[in-house]
């Protein structure tokens, strides 16, 4: 026989599966755990794309969790240098013992290097271009060499997964030709409407689940409208929600009275979407527009609770 199949060679320590999967952390998002599961398992490297909110952090958190492997956490932004995240010889402890392995203090890389580890880099587009280098080099070689310090060879189970935004202006065509020859690339949309209201519910106080749902509606249309260039993510909706409920404890009401989610929707909302700079117009005006189209005038939607609102 020469082909071995994989069910012949029984489980392998520390390999990758569903079983720990539907997870009480993640709702939905089956076919992207599966993939991100394969993809870490078959030992390739693993890019998580897709804008602000869409559970990229919360997906590969429940996976490390349940892969049991360490998971090393960085945030990439402009400053992080080689030395940051390679590590670096502590000067003091050097003047007194030299360049010794005991003098070096290890960084986010190394430490995953070493433990077989998972490294989680957000951002990844935002950082500095020669610590782009150190990871491509990563990828290439499972080795690093580290300037008096010698090699680093990668354990068993070292992953690279780098999430990014394709919205990001900065930097992200850069990474387009460096990364995306050595990276499996999975895509994060946004979730359905049954499932971005479900995350809320598991995120907020308890609420009328068809309030929440009209909450949901709100923020998915801020992501449609003409004028957006780009909408809210979920957690537009979750801090709207909570905003709702802590101003209703405030101001004695429900948090389902018009104006209350009205000034809720605001301030939750008018930073987060982004405008198309030609459109002219303000996100509080959009969102107000948006607001009325889901819960209706001020005076008309208050006439016309008669579904109770409920405990909020
Ligand atoms: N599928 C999901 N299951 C459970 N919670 C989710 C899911 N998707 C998003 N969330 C929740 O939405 C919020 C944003 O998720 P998360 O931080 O994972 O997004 P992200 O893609 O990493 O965002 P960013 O690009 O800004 O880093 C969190 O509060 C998280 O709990
Ligand atoms: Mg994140």
């Amino acid at each position: 026989m020469t082909a071995l199949h994989a069910a012949d060679r029984g489980p392998v320590p520390g390999s990758w599966s569903t079983a720990h999967f539907p997870s009480a952390d993640v709702v939905g998002r089956r076919r992207e755990i599966e993939l991100l599961l394969a993809g870490l398992d078959c030992g390739a490297h693993v890019v998580l794309e897709g804008p602000p909110g869409t559970g990229k952090t919360t997906l590969l958190r429940a996976v490390a969790e349940a892969g049991g492997s360490p998971f090393v956490f960085v945030e990439g932004n402009a400053e992080l240098t080689p030395a940051r995240l390679v590590g670096q010889f502590d000067p003091s402890q050097v003047l007194a013992e030299g360049y010794v392995p005991a003098t070096f203090v290890d960084g986010p890389l190394i430490e995953a290097l070493r433990t077989g580890g998972l490294l989680y880099v957000e951002e990844v587009n935002r950082i500095p271009e020669e610590t782009l280098n150190v990871l491509i080099t990563v990828m290439s070689e499972a080795e690093l060499h580290v300037p008096r310090l010698g090699r680093v060879r990668a354990a068993d189970g070292f992953r690279l997964v780098a999430a990014m935004n394709p919205f990001d202006a900065v930097g992200t065509a850069r990474i387009s030709s460096a990364i995306y020859d050595r990276v499996c690339r999975i895509v994060m949309g946004y979730q359905d409407h049954e499932e971005e209201s479900d995350i809320v519910a598991r995120r907020c106080p308890p609420v009328p689940p068809e309030w929440r749902d009209r909450v949901v509606d709100l923020v998915r249309r801020t992501r449609e409208h003409a004028d957006v260039r780009v909408g809210s993510s979920v957690r537009g909706a979750i801090d709207v929600v909570r905003l709702s409920v802590s101003l209703a404890r405030i101001r004695g009401g429900l948090a389902t009275e018009w104006r209350i989610g009205h000034d809720a929707a605001l301030a939750a909302l008018s930073g987060r979407i982004g405008m198309h700079e030609s459109s002219g117009r303000t996100a509080e005006s959009v969102i107000d527009e948006l607001y009325t189209a889901v819960f209706g005038e001020e005076s008309a939607s208050d006439d016309a609770a008669g579904d109770p609102p409920g405990e909020a």
